[in-house]
């Protein structure tokens, strides 16, 4: 610090990170750190992955309760039954750069969906849902349409009524998916639609708490979202895996990445100090459809660098870990990781967007100035 800095004015504590800093309350998302827990509104977000639904779980975030059989008809007749994307999102896709990756793309494009939506500039509750529905449904149709477009293929129509997995693999794809990729890929959705404050749904409610509008707050989000220390990382798992390339080769490229003090991308967590719980469900699907589809070389590096890493660190494996051979094992490409985890995430950012509204103050904490005070102003000419 600065011998002429001011010594601290007031009762503040700062924490590099804010870690552990409690920032508001919240009846969405809880985790235990130490026990490795995760819970949505009251249920285990890892059961809900097994015996639930994308759908259902989102709207159980939304509407804070698990829907009865006709609510979730209706509610799925207005939601999955209506996917489309505006002419105008295609037209916007068709004219980006050949060179523009698909996580700007939807930076860009969600931004853009605001013009079209028929409640723009309505904040009540009932159009503030309505949006938060819009959002989710276009996101996966705007990814699937610009990858297509991109690689000279024409965008595909989604198939009415059907669910948000098997249609992004659908429209992505142009065939209809294997039963058990939809549903390895749902699970993964359910796995990634919320996470507390993380750094992209923190951006999310930052921005909500100033009444900017929900296009604007998941705008935020999507580019919190795009850093490899958050979203980006499921991207370096698959990247350290390619350049791995053998399972035998996993303990050297650890010990020498440890011994130059780098991280290893799918390990350690903010707030967990054990193995993530989805770990274990990821790992699993992981393992079944990267042997149903015969391509489980990544899966079985995967798992000798978690060997090595636990073996020599006290760091655990995180969300990321197992998603890169998963996705990969679909047909996903690499480019593509970081966008999916939006397609599931938006979910979160707008339950928390819908949150912070019912009971909203102003965003603001402070800094700590260590800088300098009292300097004198001298002429550019008599500066030395
Ligand atoms: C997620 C992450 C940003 C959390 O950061 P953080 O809470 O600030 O934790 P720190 O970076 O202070 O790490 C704490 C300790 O664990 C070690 N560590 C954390 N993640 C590590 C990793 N991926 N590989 C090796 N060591 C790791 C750090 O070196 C540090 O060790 P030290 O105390 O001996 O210096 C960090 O673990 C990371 O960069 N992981 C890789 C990227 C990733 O997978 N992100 C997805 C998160 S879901």
């Amino acid at each position: 610090m600065d011998k002429n800095s001011p010594k601290t004015e007031g009762p503040f504590q700062s924490e590099a990170g804010l870690a552990d800093v409690v920032a508001c309350n919240s009846e969405i998302c809880f985790i235990d750190g130490e026990q490795g827990r995760l819970v949505y509104r009251g249920y285990d977000a890892t059961e809900l992955a097994e015996v639930s639904t994308f759908e259902e779980v989102a709207y159980l975030l939304w509407y804070g309760c698990l829907p009865r059989m006709t609510e979730f008809r209706v509610f799925l007749a207005g939601f999955t039954g209506s996917m489309s994307l505006p002419v105008e999102t295609t037209m916007i896709l068709r004219m980006f750069p050949k060179a523009v990756t698909p996580m700007e793309v939807i930076r860009t494009a969600v931004s853009s969906l605001g013009h079209w939506d028929p409640d723009s500039g309505n904040t009540n509750l009932d159009a503030s849902l309505r949006k938060a529905q819009r959002l989710t449904l276009r996101i996966p149709l705007l990814i699937a349409a610009h990858q297509r477009l991109r690689h000279g293929h024409e965008p595909i129509n989604p198939i009415a009524g059907q669910g948000i997995a098997f249609n992004f693999l659908y429209t992505l794809h142009g065939k209809i998916p294997d039963h058990d990729l939809v549903k390895a890929f749902d699970v993964a959705l359910i796995l990634h639609a919320d996470h507390e404050l993380n750094a992209s749904t923190f951006a999310a409610r930052v921005t909500a708490a100033t009444m900017a509008d929900i296009y604007s707050s998941v705008t935020s989000a999507i580019g919190a979202l795009k850093g490899p220390l958050h979203g980006g990382a499921n991207a370096e798992v698959m990247k350290i895996l390619e350049e791995i390339g053998s399972p035998e080769k996993a303990e050297a490229y650890v010990l020498d990445q440890l011994a130059a003090k780098k991280k290893i991308p799918g390990f350690g967590h903010r707030v967990y100090r054990c193995e993530d719980p989805r770990v274990a469900v990821l790992r699993k699907y992981a393992g079944n459809i990267t042997r149903k589809v015969g391509k489980t070389k990544l899966f079985e590096i995967t798992q000798a660098v978690e060997k090595v890493v636990l073996e020599k660190t006290k760091v655990f494996p995180n969300v990321d870990l197992y998603t890169a051979s998963l996705y990969n094992a679909m047909g996903i490409p690499i480019e593509l990781f970081t966008p999916i985890f939006a397609i599931s995430r938006v979910v979160g950012w707008t339950s928390h967007i819908l949150e912070q509204w019912s009971n909203n103050r102003l965003i603001r904490p402070r800094a700590e100035y260590i800088g300098p005070l009292d300097l004198q102003f001298k002429p550019m000419e008599e500066r030395t």
